[in-house]
C-alpha cells in the first residue's frame, strides 16, 4: 500500500504571477514497470496514490531516491505522460541514465518505491490559441509526447518538430511516430548530420516549413538550451509566441533554495519592478527567475537569450 499524500504545498488560488508556487504533494510512489525506450533511454512508470496532483504537460517532479541512495539530493523529470484514476495516478518519465542519481533509478524494478514531490513548475499553456507546433530536441521529446496526447484530448491537432544531432539521437522516434498518426498529427525530423530526415537544425527545418503551415502558429518546445535560443530568436523576430521548457540543476524544486536561477530579459525585469513588494518571495528576484518556480516553461520574451547559459 502507497501511503496517502502529504500536503506540503501552499494551495489554494493559483498566484496572479506567471508562476507556480501552488499546490504540491509528497508522496510515496511505487514502480509499475521501467523498460528501455531506445538509444539508451528508458520509459518508467510510477503509480502514486489518488489525491496527488495531476500534472500537466511541462510540468515536472522531483524524485528522491530511498536510502540507502548514492545521492542525497532528489532528480527533477519532466512528465511524459499522466493518468489519474480513483485508486491511483499513474506517471511515466522518460529519461537517460547520465550519471549517479539517473543510474541508481535506472536499476529501480516493479515495486520498488521512490519518493515524489509535485506537480512542479509552470507547464506549457496549451490552450493559447493557434496551431500548436512542438518543437523537441533529443529526450527533450518527453514533455512534448504529454503535451501532444493533452491537445488530441482538447480535440486540437498539432504538428511535432523533432530533432536530434544524428538519428541514434532520436530517442522513442517509433513510438512518437505511432502516437502522432494516431493523434491525427504530423511529424518533421531533422538531423544535423543528414541520417533522418531533413539535413540541419530543427530549426532550420521549422525555417523551411512554417509558411506551409496554417497559422497563426504557437510553438511549445523542450531540448538543449542552445536549441531554445536559436528558436526563441527565430520566434521574435517574426511575432511568433514560443513557450519553452529550460532545465537547471535543481536542489528543491519549489523556489526556496535559490539555486535554479534563469536571466530576465528587460520586459520581465520590468514587470518585477512594477510589482514589486507584491512579488511572491518563492518566485525569483529582480534580475533572475526561478527555473522551478517561474518556469520551467517560460515565453520566449521572458528570459535574456544573450545571458542563459
Ligand atoms: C525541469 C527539469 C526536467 C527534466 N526532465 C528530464 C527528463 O524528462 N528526462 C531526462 O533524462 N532528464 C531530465 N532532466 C535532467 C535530469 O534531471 C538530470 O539528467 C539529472 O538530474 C542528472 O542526475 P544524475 O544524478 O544522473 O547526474 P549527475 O551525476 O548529477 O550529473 C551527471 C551529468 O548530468 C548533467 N546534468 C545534471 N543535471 C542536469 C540537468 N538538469 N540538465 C542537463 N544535464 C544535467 C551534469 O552536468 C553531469 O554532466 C530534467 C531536468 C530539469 C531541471
Ligand atoms: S531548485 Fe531550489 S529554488 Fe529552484
Amino acid at each position: 500500500m502507497t501511503p496517502a499524500p502529504s500536503r506540503n504545498g501552499r494551495g489554494g488560488a493559483a498566484p496572479a504571477f506567471a508562476g507556480s508556487t501552488g499546490s504540491w504533494s509528497q508522496v510515496r510512489a511505487r514502480v509499475l514497470s521501467q523498460r528501455p525506450y531506445g538509444e539508451g533511454h528508458l520509459w518508467l512508470d510510477l503509480e502514486a496514490p489518488a489525491g496527488f496532483g495531476v500534472p500537466r504537460a511541462g510540468q515536472f517532479v522531483q524524485l528522491l531516491l530511498r536510502p540507502p541512495s548514492p545521492v542525497l539530493l532528489p532528480r527533477p523529470m519532466s512528465v511524459a505522460a499522466a493518468k489519474g484514476g480513483a485508486a491511483a495516478v499513474t506517471i511515466s518519465f522518460l529519461y537517460g541514465p547520465v550519471g549517479t542519481g539517473t543510474q541508481a533509478l535506472s536499476r529501480l524494478t516493479r515495486g520498488d518505491e521512490v519518493d515524489m514531490l509535485g506537480p512542479l513548475g509552470r507547464g506549457f499553456p496549451l490552450e493559447a490559441p493557434g496551431t500548436p507546433v512542438l518543437v523537441a530536441g533529443g529526450r527533450g521529446v518527453a514533455p512534448l509526447l504529454f503535451a501532444a496526447d493533452a491537445l488530441r484530448s482538447a480535440g486540437r491537432r498539432c504538428e511535432l518538430f523533432f530533432g536530434a544531432r544524428s538519428s541514434a539521437q532520436l530517442c522513442g522516434l517509433e513510438d512518437a511516430r505511432r502516437r502522432l498518426t494516431r493523434l491525427g498529427g504530423r511529424l518533421h525530423l531533422a538531423t544535423d548530420d543528414g541520417s533522418r530526415g531533413f539535413r540541419g537544425t530543427v530549426v532550420e527545418l521549422l525555417d523551411r516549413t512554417a509558411p506551409k503551415l496554417e497559422g497563426p502558429l504557437v510553438l511549445h518546445s523542450c531540448g538543449p538550451h542552445g536549441m531554445l535560443g536559436a528558436l526563441a530568436r527565430w520566434a521574435q523576430g517574426r511575432g511568433v509566441p514560443a513557450h519553452l521548457a529550460m532545465e537547471s540543476v535543481m536542489a528543491c524544486g519549489t523556489g526556496v533554495c535559490r539555486g535554479c536561477p534563469m536571466p530576465r530579459s528587460a520586459a520581465s525585469m520590468e514587470r518585477y519592478r512594477r510589482a514589486r513588494g507584491d512579488w511572491p518571495s518563492l518566485l525569483g528576484n529582480a534580475e533572475y527567475a526561478m527555473c522551478c518556480t517561474e518556469g520551467p516553461v517560460f515565453a520566449a520574451e521572458d528570459l535574456d537569450w544573450d545571458r542563459v547559459e
